[in-house]
This record gives C-alpha cells, structure tokens and sequence, in this order.
C-alpha cells in the first residue's frame, strides 16, 4: 500500500513506519511538524530505505498535505497520528491542541475526502474518561477530561462525521498508554527511566495509586495496521494492553530495574483534574484477529534495557530545552 503517515516522527508513529516498510513492502511518506517531540533521530534507521520519504510540513497546512499525497505516488491511505500528547502540556498552555487536533485533522479529512483516499484516526482511551471498575468498550459515552483528550475527542467525532455525511472510509483506533524505545522523557516511563539512571528524584503525582492499561508502542503499531487493513469504515477499535498497573508499582519495577534506590521516590503535587484508571476493553479488534504480545514484565526491561544502552537517542533531549520544561514543570533541576 502507498501511505502517507502524518506525525510518523513521533514516538508510535516512527515504529508504525518501520513496521509497515519492513515487515508489509508499503511505501510511506512521513509528513510531520518535528515538534519538540517529533524527530528525525527516530527515523534515522530507516533514511535511504526503499520505499521511505520524509517531508517536513504541518496537518493544518493544506498545500504541505497535498504536496505530500502527491509525492506518495498518490497515497492510497493516510494515517493519522500527529498531535500533541503530553497532557501536562495541555493544561499549561492549550493553544497548540486545539490547533493540531480541530483544524490539522479537519485539514487531513478535507484531503481524503477529495482524493478519495483511505483513512485512520489514531485516538486514545482518554477520550472516554476515567473509569473505577470495568472497562470501557467502544461504544462506552465519550467524557474526556483535559484539554488533550478533549480535543482528541473532538477530532474522533469529526471522523466519524465525515464517514456519516460523505460517506469517508474512515475509521478510528484508540489506544490505551504505551511505553517502549523512542518515547519522549515527558511521559511517566522514560522519565523515571532517565530520573533513576541519573539519580534524580522520582516524581509521582499525587499518592501513585492512577491506574494506567500499558501496552507496548509495537503492539499498538500492530493494531493500527491491523485495522487499516481489515478494519470496517465508520467503525472504531479499541486497543487496549494485557496489563494494568498502578504508578507507583511502575516505578518500583523500573528502581529494581536500574538499580536505582527507593528513597529517590517524591511523592508531588497531583496533577489537576487527574483520571484515576483507564482500561480498555480490545474484544472487537481481537475478532479481527490482533492480540497483543508483549506482556508488561518483559516489555518494560527491554525498555530499560534501550534507554540504558541508547544514550545518543536521549542524551540531546535531556541537555537541551527538556531541562528548562522540566524544571518549570517539577519545579526543581536536573542532575547533569
Ligand atoms: P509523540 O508526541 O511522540 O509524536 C507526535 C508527533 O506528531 C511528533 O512527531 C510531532 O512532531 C507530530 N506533530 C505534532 N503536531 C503536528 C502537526 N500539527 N502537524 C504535523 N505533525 C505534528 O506522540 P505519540 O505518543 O507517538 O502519539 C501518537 C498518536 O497516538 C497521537 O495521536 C496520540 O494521541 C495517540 N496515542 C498515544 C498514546 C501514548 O501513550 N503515547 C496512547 C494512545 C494514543
Ligand atoms: P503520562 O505518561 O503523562 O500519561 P497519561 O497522563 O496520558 O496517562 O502519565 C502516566 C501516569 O503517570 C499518569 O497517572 C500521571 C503519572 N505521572 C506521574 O506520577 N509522574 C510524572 O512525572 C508523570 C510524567 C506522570
């Protein structure tokens, strides 16, 4: 298949690019902003691979979309996961998840509908909320509680309108949280990862008892594949993980192992408007015969095991303007 990947710099998006290039032949063209959280770092493996092209250029910019259809031969299919993702972010300072989200996925529905392309909205389990027992199926009401999962709500509803009015081959794969090599050190396992290797403390928001579904970045990359290719139009998937687990267990399994001690464990000031528990259930995409398979345990020391050995992924990040994010955020410096 002829793709193009918007926001394939980014931390799920770079490894749905590598799968589909290595593991199906497609041909793909990344188009993606390069945020602070999207970078060429993360697809440096594949730069020169047959059948690879990256553009740099915006979901909101019409004339950067078309260009970017046109150079993936046209492209068949677009796969959507630009956004911004750090909920933090999003309560600090909206702007950018209105616009990315409202307008750049408008602008990406525009393109399709008049190529008459192919399409998948990459979501999350935010959208429905925080539930304290159970689990939310896809067609569980939609109550979103920050700024981020709001406005990736808002983008799912317009997908599902464009399927309705104008009849789009649209659909909709929501995820619950990943974890794996490439993540940006703002979400809870790089960070603490780094934080434990460094001998920073480590900061967990409020008493760490928010449960959080985690399914491995290349599960969930599966997942989308999946549902591009043998998903129903006008339907949504849930992709849940195997293993739920409360933050402060996390954190105890990354200080066993990094070595790293329990007394640099802080509890800090909780997060406002903080969801308790997410979980998904992944029945209707498991029918379709997905199935995760990367239990936690195993998922969670490779991924310590990447961070420790992949300094030049990191050590940019933690030295530039992620230190100043990070001090304003928690409020205290960084270890060298
Ligand atoms: P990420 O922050 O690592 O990457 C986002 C990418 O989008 C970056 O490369 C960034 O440069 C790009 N981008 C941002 N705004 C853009 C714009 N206006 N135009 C073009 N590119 C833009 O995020 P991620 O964790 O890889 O998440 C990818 C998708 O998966 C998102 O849609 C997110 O909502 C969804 N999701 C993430 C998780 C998770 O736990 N990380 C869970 C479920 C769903
Ligand atoms: P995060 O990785 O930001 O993902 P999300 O908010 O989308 O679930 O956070 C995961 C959980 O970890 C969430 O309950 C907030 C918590 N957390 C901390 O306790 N400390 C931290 O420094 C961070 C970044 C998150």
């Amino acid at each position: 298949m002829r793709l193009l990947v918007c926001g394939g710099a980014g931390f799920i998006g770079s490894t749905f690019v590598r799968q589909r290039l290595r593991e199906h032949g497609d041909e793909v063209v990344v188009l993606d902003k390069l945020t602070y959280a999207g970078r060429e770092e993360n697809l440096q493996d594949l730069a020169g691979e047959q059948g690879f092209r990256f553009m740099r250029g915006a979901i909101e910019d019409p004339a950067a979309v078309a260009e970017a259809i046109a150079a993936a031969g046209p492209a068949q299919a677009i796969v959507n996961f630009a956004a911004e993702t750090h909920v933090d972010r999003s309560i600090a300072d909206p702007d950018a998840f209105v616009a990315t989200h409202a307008l750049g996925t408008y602008v990406l529905l525009e393109a399709a509908r008049a190529g008459g392309l192919r399409y998948v909205q990459v979501s999350t389990d935010e959208v429905y909320g925080s539930i304290e027992q159970g689990t939310f199926t896809e067609d569980s009401p939609l109550a979103p509680s920050s700024p981020y999962s709001a406005t990736k709500a808002g983008a799912d509803l317009l997908v599902l309108s464009y399927h309705h009015t104008y009849e789009l081959a649209a659909t909709i794969c929501r995820g619950s949280n990943n974890y794996g090599p490439y993540q940006y050190p703002e979400k809870l396992i790089p960070l603490m990862v780094l934080n434990a290797l460094h001998g920073d403390s480590l900061p967990v928001y409020g008493d760490g008892m928010q449960v959080r579904n985690w399914i491995h970045a290349t599960d969930f990359a599966r997942a989308i594949g999946h549902v591009l290719e043998h998903g129903a139009v006008g339907e949504v998937y849930n992709a849940g993980g195997p293993d739920e687990e409360a933050n402060i267990e996390v954190v105890r399994r990354i200080i066993e192992l990094t070595g790293a001690a329990q007394s640099q464990i802080e509890h800090v000031k909780d997060r406002p408007g903080h969801d308790r528990r997410y979980s998904l259930s992944s029945e209707k995409v498991r029918a379709l015969g997905w199935e995760p398979r990367v239990r936690f345990a195993d998922g969670l020391a490779e991924t310590v095991a990447w961070y420790a050995e992949n300094g030049w992924w990191w050590e940019p990040i933690r030295s530039g303007e992620y230190r100043e994010y990070y001090a304003q955020q928690y409020g205290r410096a960084l270890q060298d």
